[in-house]
């Protein structure tokens, strides 16, 4: 451990001696923890950082920050998908997903060292319960796909295979997370095919270069965004674990989407037969202000262009058949290669852009006094997950339905959009669909029959409750030998047991 004076002439040299202005205040113990916390930041790199996120501060105007001159659409012809596919060929796609599944090629990596500020919870968001009939979390949920991919995969190829689990936490999130998975006895995975790992955290910095104290002992710090995956990658040897594992392909998700395929063998497929190191999947964006990335092409190169970095005009313009010119949205969803993997982070890791966020941040005053602040007073750095696909040799776009694919928990109850409601109601009429596929029909609690609706409107309740555990269907498969012909009183839920049951009738 560092000695005081040692310390000292580094954050000197770092130009951030004010850190330790309440020195004398602090107890043996305090001292002794952000002595721990101190020793790990490098002065040269600490300097740099403070540096550059003034600079980009005082660079940073929202209009400065827009891609709106450099930005070009994705042409239609790059993009392949549900909607432009056939059902013979999305089978194929399918089935060589699977295969690559069944050889144990694929692992799946959750980003989930997010603070998820805006849903407002204080634990992690994977831990989040929307309010489904069977109340499970959206963790439980992709643990069961998980199981439940793996199971097709050996069903339709022969071979018992293992879909490892990557969860990238941040120091928020790691502790609440093992834990969970702990009580829920990793939903019935193997604990040793989870396998959680730290992203850095970084200093936020206010406008004039220097670190945020957070209080007396404490700097503030945040995760170093989603793409802080690939230095993560390396630092906790996951890119040997996955070698040693013989893995192949990634799919890269994030936590929040309650109607993620978990390795979807379409998409795995399709990238596969395209020969792509680096894909994303897409949904046409529902309206232009939609808080969601775009896909397109930045001075020639593929990008996300965030929200917040493209203008209201340029996300408005339509081209000659309606559709917006800038409409396919990020959902978060990647594809990559394990060599790809290994080469951004070996390589071009630190070329990354840091993208810029302005936040209020909470600290303490000269006088000791912790505060909060009610406007923005400091700087947070990001790297994002998709700034890598510039890197990509052939990158490959895949669009699915929203409908089916994409229903993001970001915000509480209290807003429109993007809530525990609409995931809820997202993945009930999901099911009540999968149900009427399947030829079944639904009862009120009095037995009376359910007029059938094929067509729900937006914001609109299915008629009927119906929730079908992953365990039993993956996407809507396996259905109507169980189901055909039924009457189902909602609500209705449809677990193993229950699936048992029903094959005896
Ligand atoms: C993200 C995408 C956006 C996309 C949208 C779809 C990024 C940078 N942006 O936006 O293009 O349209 O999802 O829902 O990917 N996370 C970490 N570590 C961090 C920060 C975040 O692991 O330091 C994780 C979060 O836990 C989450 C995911 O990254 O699982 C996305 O982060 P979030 O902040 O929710 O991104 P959005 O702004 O919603």
């Amino acid at each position: 451990m560092s000695s005081l004076e040692d310390l000292r002439s580094r954050l000197d040299l770092a130009g951030q001696s004010h850190l330790l202005r309440f020195w004398p205040e602090l107890s043996a113990d305090q001292r002794s923890r952000f002595v721990t916390e101190l020793s790990q930041l490098d002065p040269a790199e600490l300097r740099a950082h403070c540096r550059a996120a003034a600079e980009a501060a005082s660079r940073d105007s929202s209009s400065e920050q827009r891609l709106d001159q450099r930005m070009e659409p994705v042409p239609a012809e790059f993009i392949g998908g549900v909607k432009r596919s056939d059902k013979e060929t999305l089978c194929e796609w399918e089935n060589e997903g699977l295969l690559q599944i069944s050889q144990n090629k694929v692992a799946v990596l959750l980003l989930a060292g997010g603070q998820g500020t805006r849903l407002g919870v204080s634990y992690p968001k994977g831990m989040y319960d929307v309010g489904l009939p069977s109340c499970k979390t959206l963790y439980h949920i992709q643990a069961e796909r998980i199981r439940k991919v793996q199971q097709l995969a050996e069903q339709k190829h022969g071979s018992k295979c293992t879909v490892p689990w990557y969860i990238m936490t941040s120091e928020f999130t790691l502790a609440p997370t093992e834990s969970f998975f702990k009580e829920n006895d990793y939903f019935n995975l193997d604990k040793s095919d989870v396998i959680m790992f730290e992203q850095r955290m970084i200093p936020a910095v206010s406008f004039d270069g220097k670190v945020i104290l957070e209080n007396k002992s404490k700097i503030a710090m945040a995760p170093d965004g989603n793409g802080g995956l690939y230095r993560a990658l390396t630092e906790n040897k996951i890119l040997q674990d996955m070698d040693r594992r013989g893995i192949q392909y990634v799919h890269v998700y994030c936590v929040d989407n309650i109607l993620v395929k978990l390795a979807d063998p379409v998409f795995i497929g399709f990238c596969v037969r395209k020969g792509a190191d680096c894909g994303a999947k897409v949904v046409e964006k529902a309206f232009p202000e939609e808080p969601v990335g775009v896909v397109c092409r930045v001075d020639g190169v593929y990008q996300v262009a965030e929200y917040s970095e493209v203008s209201p005009e340029v996300a408005r313009q339509r081209g000659p058949t309606g559709d917006l010119v800038y409409g396919a949205g990020n959902i978060c969803n990647h594809f990559f290669t394990l060599d790809f993997l290994k080469t951004i982070s070996e390589k071009s890791e630190k070329m990354l852009k840091q993208h810029v966020a302005i936040k209020k941040v909470p600290y303490v005053d000269d006088e000791g006094n912790l505060i909060k602040p009610d406007k923005p007073n400091g700087i947070k750095m990001e790297k994002f997950v998709f700034d890598v696909f510039q890197f990509s040799s052939n990158f490959v776009a895949f669009e699915v339905l929203r409908e089916e694919e994409f229903s993001p928990l970001k915000n509480a109850d209290t807003a429109v959009n993007d809530t525990p409601s609409t995931a809820r109601r997202s993945l009930l009429s999901q099911h009540y669909h999968w149900v009427l596929a399947a030829g079944a029909g639904f009862l009120d609690s009095q037995n009376r029959k359910l007029h059938p609706k094929p067509r729900l409107a937006d914001n609109e309740d299915p008629p009927a409750i119906c929730e079908i555990s992953p365990l039993v269907s993956y996407f809507g498969e396996g259905l109507q030998m169980l189901l055909k012909g039924k009457e189902l009183k909602s609500p209705f839920i449809l677990d193993e047991k229950t699936a048992e049951q029903l094959k005896d009738q």
